[in-house]
């Protein structure tokens, strides 16, 4: 990369504060000398597991390992490419962005974004074949399929819905017409390439399709659904991730929905729902497809809306579907609810049958995410039997104990003590012990992850740690000579080979020596003879500076206890990695003592 693209770059990365444009995002904490988040990559919803470190300009997930500088973050967050994403930072800092350095850059930029236009062509044209072929006579039964599950022609338009005929070129033959070639249907996601490098189409054994479309209005993708008998293949089949599309970043149906004027929106499992439910007038509804609801699809969805109501099936792997989204919701901060549909397999059976009001009905009724939560729980145990209520309060504990707002935390302890027959207070401590016990355990890990993170990234221990422990150590030395500190620091526990390799063991390791009796003063000259050459003139130093304690013993408390930390970190670190919880516990413990 050329010098001055490279000077660029610093400067885009100096003029955007890390902890600046990260906060513009997610709430940051300071904790000493860094920032803390919960980390917007993963699902963190318990102790924030994102670290910034100002002064470096770095984070780092402990949680899901992302790095990186501001210009990742960007990345990460607004779904960028690098080249977008300094765009993106250059604009925020009101710098020009210069063309890049390096033509050859410059060149794969410009190629894949011809790529991706070429690809959305290609798209266009088989949304349109197919759409031809379901109007068509081979598409005969496909349109009378949709017809009987309730399709009107004014839906089959305004979703596109088509139909690919059986065969293993139609659509490969059509496009070439057209002036694709083979590899580019191929990069398109609509060929599928065999051994001997022949291609043949992806959508060949005759389904109905749903092309998916971007909020921008490009045709990303398709699914295609088997509709007659048993064909064999899965019901759907989707088209494969390509440069232009991502299933985990796309919702099915926005492109319709972020025009309704609904503050919310709602999230269902299926394309047939999605397109039952705007026929019905219900124009907020998305899908995710064909794969679980993404982080990555709740940061979308929230640029539309900021409120989510989910409407899964009410079987089981739709009630698990339910949670687990909610939680993602939740975690990006999105007000949601749940709305239970059982009448009927899904919504689009149930606005078939039962029509538009009495959807809304059930819409209305949807219940926040949390209060769904805990019924789901309680559905479980019956509480007209004591035991039981002990249980379905166990597990009803920990829920509240997720919640993060104070105020909502305790609305809905109210409903639980009062669901249950116990008393605010008693649910209050459990939830409280919980809550303790669970910021210990995190607070703990984070900070030993902090630790290692940091020292692999300096290539040693933290400046400020290393600092600390090495005074405490030049301050011992010097206070052993007094025959009662060595007595007491033997008495501590702590043995030579705690000191640092080096000038510092080799003293300790004299000291260890001594018979150290209280009110002696051990002779430094005699020690100093023993030390090699090399480490003379430190370990004169580390002696003759005056210290001046009035009382040398106490004195020395404050350094012991720093370095008796240090072992207990390391003592911890090897017990981490042989993997020895039942001891790492027990010194856990201890150490809270
Ligand atoms: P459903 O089986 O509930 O489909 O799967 P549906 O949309 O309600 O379709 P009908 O009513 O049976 O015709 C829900 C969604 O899961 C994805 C599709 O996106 C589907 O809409 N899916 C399902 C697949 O990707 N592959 C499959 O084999 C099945
Ligand atoms: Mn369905």
């Amino acid at each position: 990369m050329a010098q001055d693209f490279q000077d660029f770059i610093d400067e885009v990365r100096e003029r955007n504060d890390l902890v600046e444009v990260a906060s513009e995002y997610i709430k940051l904490k300071r904790i000493g000398n860094r920032y803390a988040a919960l980390c917007p990559f993963h699902n963190d919803k318990k102790s924030p597991s994102l670290s910034i470190a100002p002064d470096k300009q770095l984070f780092y997930c402990f949680g899901c390992n992302a790095t990186g500088n501001v210009i990742h973050f960007i990345m990460r967050m607004e779904n960028l490419e690098f080249y977008d994403a300094l765009k993106f930072l250059a604009d925020r800092a009101h710098l020009t962005m210069p063309e890049p350095g390096n033509p050859a850059d410059k060149k794969k930029r410009e190629e894949l974004a011809d790529k991706k236009q070429r690809i959305y062509r290609i798209n266009t044209e088989a949304a349109r074949y197919f759409f031809r072929h379901l109007a068509g006579d081979t598409g005969k039964e496909a349109y009378q399929y949709l017809r009987d599950r309730g399709m009107q022609n004014d839906t089959i338009k305004k979703f596109g819905l088509g139909y690919a005929p059986e065969g293993w070129s139609n659509l490969l033959d059509y496009l070439k017409e057209k002036g694709f070639s083979n590899q580019e249907v191929f990069e398109a996601g609509l060929a599928k390439q065999r051994e001997n490098g022949s291609y043949y189409d992806v959508f060949h054994d005759g389904r109905v399709i749903f092309p998916i479309i971007n909020v921008q209005g490009n045709v990303i993708g398709f699914g295609g659904r088997v509709f007659k008998g048993d064909g064999g293949g899965a019901k759907y089949l989707n088209s494969p991730e390509t440069a232009v599309f991502k299933k985990k970043e796309n919702l099915f149906g926005l492109n319709l929905a972020k025009n309704d004027k609904s503050d919310s929106l709602l999230l269902m499992e299926g394309y047939m729902d999605v397109i039952s439910l705007h026929q019905a007038g219900i124009g907020n509804a998305v899908a995710s497809l064909g794969t679980a609801f993404t982080p990555e699809q709740a940061r979308l969805l929230k640029k539309y809306a900021g409120k989510a109501i989910l409407c899964y099936d009410s079987d089981q792997a739709g009630k698990r579907a339910t949670l687990r989204a909610g939680e993602i919701l939740t975690e990006a901060e999105i007000k949601t609810k749940v709305m239970t549909v059982t009448d009927g397999k899904d919504p689009d059976e149930f606005i078939q049958a039962k029509g538009p009001e009495m959807f809304q009905v059930l819409m209305e009724q949807a219940k926040p995410f949390l209060t769904y939560r805990i019924d789901e729980v309680k559905k479980e145990y019956d509480l007209d039997d004591t035991e039981q209520v002990i249980e379905f309060l166990e597990k009803a504990a920990v829920i509240l104990s997720e919640i993060k707002k104070p105020p909502e935390r305790e609305l809905y302890l109210k409903q639980v003590a009062k669901l249950a027959g116990v008393s605010e207070e008693s649910l209050k401590a459990q939830v409280n012990n919980l809550m303790r016990t669970r910021t210990a355990i995190e607070e703990r890990k984070r900070e030993r992850e902090e630790r290692r993170v940091f020292e692999e990234r300096t290539g040693g221990r933290r400046d400020m740690d290393a600092m600390r422990l090495n005074n405490a150590e030049e301050v011992l030395l010097n206070l052993m000579l007094d025959g009662g500190v060595m007595k007491k620091v033997k008495e501590s526990g702590l043995a030579a080979e705690d000191f640092t390799a080096g000038v510092h063991r080799t003293l300790a390791e004299l000291f260890w020596q001594q018979d150290a009796e209280r009110g002696k003063e051990i002779n430094h000259h005699e020690l100093l003879r023993q030390v090699p050459e090399n480490e003379w003139t430190e370990a004169s130093r580390i002696f003759t500076t005056d210290k001046r304690f009035a009382d040398k013993e106490k004195a020395a408390q404050q350094p012991v206890r720093i370095l008796l930390d240090a072992k207990g970190r390391k003592e911890q670190a090897r017990l981490m990695e042989e993997g020895d919880l039942v001891a790492l516990d027990r010194m856990l413990k201890q150490k809270k003592k």
